[in-house]
């Protein structure tokens, strides 16, 4: 018995793969590009590991991955592979179409030439766990009820709808050629191994080199936030326990606006690594707003937690301050992404956007 995870040396993937393997002993066939988001060193843990097989590769390789499913005859797929920054789809959204959507339709189609080859009862255990994200609902208003399974998609963004439209051809190989799948949309992760380009780790990276931390807008965009941990009990739970077929929204019940994660990253490094130059909170800048920036996501969360009984046991102050501790604990880490790709993507993003007037 194996997995194959697609995309498990990125953020969420490499938290998953690390996390399946202190849980079971199951191995992991591990597919992943290694992009500029892609990192062995996430994986550094399980050096001489034999339950883990690392294979370089791109998921639009269709003869790669009908080997590797000949080769290792998963009994399940957990599909996290692709490009994941809605700055860098506004940019350039080319790559999105394709790994997102023609890599997932390359993927679902190897899967179920594979299925179609298995004896009956191991067809009928098989699955495949497609991993999205609550940006394909859409944008809410401030008193909108929060986004439940059944809420229309909407995406906003290059990045939302790629992964609208692999959602969607995740739901019509299931309905259409009976294939099990299972797909979880979840809320903004955090935690250790995050690129920083995000968010938050942009936020604990820019604040230890004394530069600005900019904020898009007037800082009152809201997102619900995930400890990437609670995020990775979750897509097992429902790869153990889900209804073929469903989808499941995973989130923290964290929402906040980016002033105030903002506010809490400096307040944490004020206390755990004060500055010679005073609170951190001087470096926060306002900058020109991202295009067509959606202003709320919030999850409702309940599916999951009455049909299957998972529940985040991370808080944000908890989750947040673990997170912190992370990037301060490990700055080669950071020190070995922040390569010159990253400079030249962070100048490009920022050079630009510094003053929103
Ligand atoms: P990430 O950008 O950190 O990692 C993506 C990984 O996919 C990288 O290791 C990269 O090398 C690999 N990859 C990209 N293109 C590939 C290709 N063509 N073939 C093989 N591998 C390829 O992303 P992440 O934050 O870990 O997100 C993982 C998944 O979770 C994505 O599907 C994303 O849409 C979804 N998601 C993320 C968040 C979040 O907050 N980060 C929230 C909701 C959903
Ligand atoms: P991000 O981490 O890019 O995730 P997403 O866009 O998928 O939600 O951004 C989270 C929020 O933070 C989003 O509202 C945009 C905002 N943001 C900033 O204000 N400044 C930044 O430099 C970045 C990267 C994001």
């Amino acid at each position: 018995m194996a997995i194959l995870v697609t995309g498990g040396g990125g953020f969420i993937g490499a938290n998953f793969v690390l996390d399946w393997l202190s849980h079971s002993d199951e191995p992991v066939i591990n597919l992943d590009a290694l992009t500029y988001a892609g990192n062995l060193e996430n994986l550094a843990a399980l050096r001489g590991d034999t339950r883990h097989v690392f294979v370089k590769g791109d998921i639009c390789d269709a003869a790669l991955v009908g080997r590797l499913f000949a080769e290792y005859r998963p009994r399940a797929v957990v599909h996290f592979a692709a490009e994941s920054h809605v700055d860098r789809s506004i940019h350039g959204p080319g790559a999105f179409m394709r790994t997102n959507v023609e890599g997932t339709f390359s993927l679902l189609e190897q899967a179920r030439a594979f299925w179609g080859t298995l004896p009956a009862a191991v067809r009928a255990q098989f699955r495949f766990h497609h991993v999205s994200t609550d940006e394909v609902y859409g944008s809410l208003g401030p008193t909108d009820a929060a986004f439940t399974e059944e809420h229309p998609y909407q995406p906003n963004s290059p990045y939302s709808a790629s992964k609208a439209a692999s959602d969607h051809l995740v739901r019509a190989w299931h309905h259409t050629y009976g294939l099990p799948v299972l797909t979880t949309n979840c809320s903004n992760n955090y935690g250790p191994y995050h690129f920083p380009e995000k968010l938050i780790p942009l936020m604990i990276v820019n604040a230890l080199a004394g530069e600005p931390l900019p904020i898009y807008g007037d800082g009152m965009n809201v997102r619900d936030w995930l400890y990437v941990r609670d995020h990775c009990s979750g897509i097992r739970t429902v790869l153990e326990r889900g209804r073929v077929g469903e989808t499941y929204n995973i989130g923290g019940w964290n929402e906040i606006p980016n002033r105030d994660i903002v506010q809490t990253v400096c307040s944490l490094l004020d206390e755990l690594r004060p500055s010679p130059a005073g609170p951190y909170g001087h470096l926060i800048t306002h900058v020109t707003d991202r295009p067509g920036h959606d202003r709320r996501y919030a999850i409702d969360a309940r599916k999951i937690e009455r049909e299957l009984g998972w529940r985040p046991t991370e808080t944000f102050p908890s989750g947040i301050r673990k997170t912190v501790r992370w990037y301060l604990d490990n700055p080669d880490w950071v020190a070995h992404v922040q390569s010159g790709a990253y400079r030249e993507w962070v100048d490009r993003q920022y050079s630009a956007a510094s003053d929103p007037t």
